[in-house]
């Protein structure tokens, strides 16, 4: 996945370097702006077996700040933000690929190094007692939930 470009950060930003999953690392540049989830609107992708992102609506696109163009194709780690704990994305991988549903409040990062928080739902897409691809459903999450959220990950690694 391609570092961020500081030419997309409005205004000072700090400079972190993630350790991926996969074991790739990218560099990311993050600011302390949040944009607050849009009332009304669900915020909706697909990915393949691996992850990969095949589909995704039009408050996704709006959200992250990224083109379609740039979306389609990459693993979701394109909205990895540094204050999430790795632990969080391990529970929802093994939850999800045994079949099983997942729900959690994510921290995402923005193409703008801004950040928003979502309750997210994924939802393994099963055929044949397979699993064939993953959907994610995003909601709003209310202010107390994400202060939770936030004492909690501050804990975790
Ligand atoms: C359907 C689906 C949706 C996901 N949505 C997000 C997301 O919105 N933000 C995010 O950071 N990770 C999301 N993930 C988790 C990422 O795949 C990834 O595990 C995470 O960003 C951490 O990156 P890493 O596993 O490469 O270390 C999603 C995973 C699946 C299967």
């Amino acid at each position: 996945m391609q570092d961020m470009n500081p030419a997309d950060i409005p205004g000072e930003y700090r400079e972190v370097l993630l350790n991926l999953y996969d074991g790739t690392r990218r560099t990311v540049l993050v600011t302390d702006v949040e944009t607050p989830y849009p009332e009304g609107k669900l915020i909706v992708s697909r990915t393949d077996p691996e992850g990969r992102i095949t589909h995704c609506n039009r408050s996704f696109v709006d959200m992250s700040g990224y083109d379609e163009s740039e979306i389609i194709g990459q693993p979701h780690a394109l909205l990895r933000h540094p204050d999430m704990p790795a632990a969080a994305f391990q529970d929802l991988w093994e939850t999800a690929r045994e079949g099983r549903k997942w729900h959690g409040y994510v921290k995402n990062l923005r193409k703008d190094g801004g950040y928003y928080w979502v309750y997210a739902t994924v939802i393994p897409n099963v055929r044949n007692g397979k699993v064939v691809g993953y959907t994610s459903v995003r909601r709003k999450p209310s202010k107390k939930k994400i202060a939770e959220a936030i004492s909690t990950y501050a804990g975790m690694s």
